[in-house]
C-alpha cells in the first residue's frame, strides 16, 4: 500500500526522511522479510565511495516475492502476458504458477553447475521466462546481467567477457512486429569470443531451424523437464549483488553498473508503490524492455515486491496497427500505464484515429521515463490517452540510481508539463555550478548532484571501482553526480533539461557519442569521425556523424550506407547514425580536441553563432562543413 496519500503527507514523509535518513528507511525495511536483522541502517562515504544499507542484514529477495505472497495472493495474476502477435494467446502467470516456474529453474541452473556469485547474462525476449530466469538468478543467489537483445554480437560478447558469465540464457529467434529475428545466431557468434560460457540455455520460442552446440547448448524445456518446483532460497547478505547492467557513458566501453539486494528491494517496492499509487488488484503495464533498467525496477522488481500485477509486452506499439498499446489497455483493464516520450511522440505522428476504437475507461496514471518529455508529447498524452483525467507522472533517474528520485506522486503532487517536479522521500538533490559550489534557492540551473545515498544506488562499476569513483564521484568531491543539467524553477519544481556530457539520448536510449565514433572508425576507409546529437522530432535525439574517409573507393551513398551497416554489425541498430556527412576535416582545438560545441550547433541546422573559432587550429574548416551540411 502506498504510505503516502495526500500532499501534505508527502512533506511530511520527506521531511522525516531528510531529519532522519537511517529512522525513515529502517521502518520501511520493517516492513520485509529478513532472514537476520541488519546491525546498522547506513554505513557511507562518497570519497572511495562506500554505501552500505542494512549493514549484515541477510535476505533473499524472492523471498519477499513468493514466501510472503502465497497465501494471500498465491492466485493472484503476478505477470500478464500479452504476445507479439494479438492472434496467439495470451498468458497469466499467478503468484503460485511464477513460484514454481522460478523454483523449477532455479533448481535447473544449479544443475548446470551455477553457484552463488556465478554470473549469468539473459539475451532474452520479453517472454515471461525471461522475468524466471532473473528471478530464478536471484532465488539461487546468481548474478544477472540482462543484455538488451537488438544488440550485436560483439556487444553481446564485450558484456559477457566484462563479467566473465558462466552461462548464458537465449532463444532460438525473438519476434519483434512482422519481423523474426534470428538472435541464436547472434549468441552464437559472440560465444567464439568468450572461453568462460560453458553453458547455454535455449528457449523455444519462435521454432527457428538453428544450431544447438553438442555439450554446451541445451533446451530450456529440456533443463526443466524433472525439475522440482520446490528450492529452497539461498541466504544472502544485503550488500550481495544482485545484478549488474551495463550501460553507455561518456568515454570507454559501457560499464557494468552494480546493484546490490536489500537496498535495491526496499527502494523499488516503495517507488513504485508511492509514485503510481497502485492499489491491490490494479494492471499496471510498463511497456519497457528488461533489457533495461526501468525494465528490472519497474516491470519486474518493484511491481512484484508490492504484490502487484505487472503486464508483459513482447512487441511493438506500431503491430499490427498503431493503436496496438490502447488495445491492450483495453483487453487488460491497464490501470497504471508507464512509457517512454519516444513511443509517445511516434504513435502522435498516426493521428489520433487509432485510438477511438477503444475506451481507456480502466487507466488511472500515466507515467514517463527515459527523456525529457516535451510539452506538446506531454499535452496529446494527457488529452488523448488520459482523457484529461490520469495524472501524468514524469519520473526522472537513471541506470545507477536503481529507482526512480524526482517524479510527482500520482494524483498528489500538482504536475507542470516536462516537469519531473519534486524528490520522492529519502533523495537529496542539489545544483551544482561548474566550480561547484552549491546553488541555493529557485530559479537555478546547474550541475544535477545528490549529497545523500539512498538504497538503490550504485555500489561500483563491475570489476573497476575505480572508474565509479571517476566517473560519478570526482567531478564535485561529496557528491554523486548524475551527468544531467537541470532547473529548479521558480516554485521549486525541477525540469531535466538534458545531459551535459558526451552521452545522447536516442529514443531513450542511452548512448555514448565516442562509443558510436568507435564503431564507425571500424570502416576501413574511415579515417576520423565525430558523434553529436541534434534535435529530432520523435527520438528527442538523432546521432549526426561527421567522417572524414577515403573517397576514393566509393561512391559517397555507399560508403555511408556502409558505414551504417558497420555501426549496426558493432554495436545495434539502436545506434545507427540518422544523418551521415562526409567532410574534409574536423574543427580542432590547438591540443587537438575536437569542438563538438560547433558540431552540435551544425548539426542542429543552426549555423548563425558559432562562437569564438579563432583559437582552433583549422578555423577554415568551418565553412566547408557549413558547405557540405548545407547550412
Ligand atoms: C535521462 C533511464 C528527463 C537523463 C531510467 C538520465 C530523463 C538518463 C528522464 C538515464 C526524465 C531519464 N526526464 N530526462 N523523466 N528520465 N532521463 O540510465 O538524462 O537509461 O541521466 O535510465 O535519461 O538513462 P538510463
Amino acid at each position: 500500500m502506498p504510505k503516502i496519500t495526500t500532499f501534505s503527507g508527502y512533506f511530511h514523509e520527506y521531511q522525516k526522511s531528510i531529519v532522519q535518513p537511517q529512522k525513515f528507511w529502517e521502518r520501511i525495511a520493517e516492513t520485509f522479510h529478513w532472514k537476520k536483522r541488519w546491525t546498522n541502517v547506513l554505513d557511507w562515504n562518497f570519497e572511495e565511495p562506500s554505501v552500505k544499507w542494512f549493514v549484515d542484514g541477510k535476505l533473499n529477495i524472492t523471498e519477499n516475492i513468493f514466501e510472503r505472497f502465497l497465501y494471500t495472493k498465491g492466485d493472484q495474476p503476478a505477470i500478464i502476458w500479452e504476445p507479439n502477435n494479438p492472434k496467439e494467446a495470451y498468458r497469466v502467470l499467478t503468484y503460485r504458477d511464477l513460484y514454481e516456474e522460478v523454483n523449477r529453474f532455479s533448481n535447473a541452473l544449479k544443475s548446470i553447475a551455477v553457484v552463488k556469485g556465478d554470473r549469468v547474462v539473459i539475451y532474452m525476449p520479453m517472454v515471461p521466462e525471461a522475468a524466471v530466469a532473473m528471478l530464478a538468478c536471484a532465488r539461487i543467489g546468481a548474478i544477472h546481467s540482462v543484455v538488451f537483445a537488438g544488440f550485436s554480437s560483439t556487444s553481446l560478447a564485450d558484456r559477457i567477457k566484462d563479467c566473465k558469465a558462466k552461462v548464458v540464457l537465449t532463444s532460438d529467434g525473438n519476434f519483434r512486429g512482422a519481423k523474426t529475428i534470428p538472435v541464436k545466431d547472434v549468441v552464437d557468434e559472440a560465444l567464439e569470443k568468450c572461453p568462460s560460457v560453458k553453458s547455454t540455455v535455449v528457449l523455444k520460442r519462435t521454432n527457428t531451424e538453428i544450431n544447438m552446440r553438442v555439450g554446451r547448448d541445451m533446451w530450456w524445456h529440456d533443463v526443466i523437464e524433472n525439475e522440482s518446483t520446490e528450492c529452497n532460497a539461498e541466504t544472502m547478505d544485503s550488500e550481495d549483488m544482485l545484478f549488474i547492467l551495463y550501460t553507455s557513458g561518456s568515454t570507454g566501453k559501457p560499464k557494468g553498473v552494480v546493484h546490490t539486494t536489500g537496498g535495491y528491494m526496499v527502494y523499488t517496492k516503495y517507488s513504485f508503490e508511492n509514485v503510481f499509487q497502485y492499489q491491490q488488484g490494479d494492471v499496471y503495464w510498463c511497456t519497457a524492455d528488461i533489457g533495461w533498467i526501468t525494465g528490472h525496477s519497474y516491470i519486474i522488481y518493484g511491481p512484484l515486491l508490492a504484490g502487484a500485477t505487472t503486464l508483459m509486452f513482447e512487441g511493438v506499439p506500431t503491430f499490427p496497427h498503431p493503436g496496438r498499446f490502447w488495445e491492450i489497455v483495453d483487453k487488460h483493464q491497464v490501470n497504471q500505464f508507464y512509457t517512454a516520450p519516444t513511443a509517445i511522440r511516434a504513435l502522435q505522428t498516426h493521428g489520433i484515429e487509432p485510438i477511438a476504437p477503444f475506451k481507456l475507461d480502466s487507466l488511472k496514471v500515466l507515467g514517463t521515463v527515459g527523456e525529457p518529455i516535451n510539452e506538446e508529447a506531454w499535452h496529446w498524452y494527457h488529452d488523448h490517452i488520459g482523457k484529461n483525467r490520469c495524472p501524468i507522472v514524469d519520473t526522472w533517474w537513471q541506470t545507477e540510481t536503481g529507482g526512480i528520485l524526482v517524479s510527482p506522486i500520482a494524483g498528489i503532487t500538482p504536475t507542470k508539463p516536462s516537469y519531473a517536479t519534486m524528490p520522492l522521500p529519502g533523495i537529496q538533490p542539489v545544483i551544482l555550478d561548474n566550480e561547484g559550489n552549491e546553488l541555493f534557492g529557485n530559479s537555478v540551473e546547474g550541475n544535477l548532484c545528490i549529497k545523500f545515498p539512498w538504497p538503490s544506488m550504485l555500489r561500483t562499476t563491475y570489476g573497476d571501482h575505480e572508474r565509479c569513483r571517476q566517473t560519478y564521484f570526482s567531478s564535485f568531491p561529496g557528491y554523486y553526480f548524475t551527468g544531467d543539467v537541470v532547473r529548479r524553477d521558480e516554485d521549486g519544481y525541477y525540469r531535466i533539461l538534458g545531459r551535459v556530457d558526451d552521452v545522447i539520448n536516442v529514443s531513450g536510449h542511452r548512448m555514448g557519442t565516442a562509443e558510436v565514433e568507435n564503431a564507425i572508425d571500424e570502416h576501413p576507409l574511415v579515417i576520423e569521425s565525430a558523434v553529436v546529437g541534434y534535435p529530432h522530432d520523435i527520438k528527442g535525439q538523432g546521432i549526426f556523424a561527421f567522417v572524414i574517409a577515403d573517397m576514393s573507393q566509393r561512391s559517397e551513398e555507399s560508403l555511408i550506407q556502409e558505414i551504417r551497416e558497420t555501426v549496426n554489425r558493432i554495436i545495434g541498430p539502436i545506434a545507427k547514425p540518422d544523418k551521415i556527412l562526409v567532410v574534409p576535416g574536423l574543427p580542432k582545438t590547438r591540443s587537438g580536441k575536437i569542438m563538438r560545441r560547433i558540431l552540435r550547433k551544425i548539426a542542429s541546422g543552426d549555423a548563425s553563432n558559432l562562437g569564438d573559432t579563432s583559437t582552433l587550429l583549422n578555423p577554415e574548416v568551418v565553412e566547408d562543413i557549413k558547405k557540405a551540411a548545407g547550412v
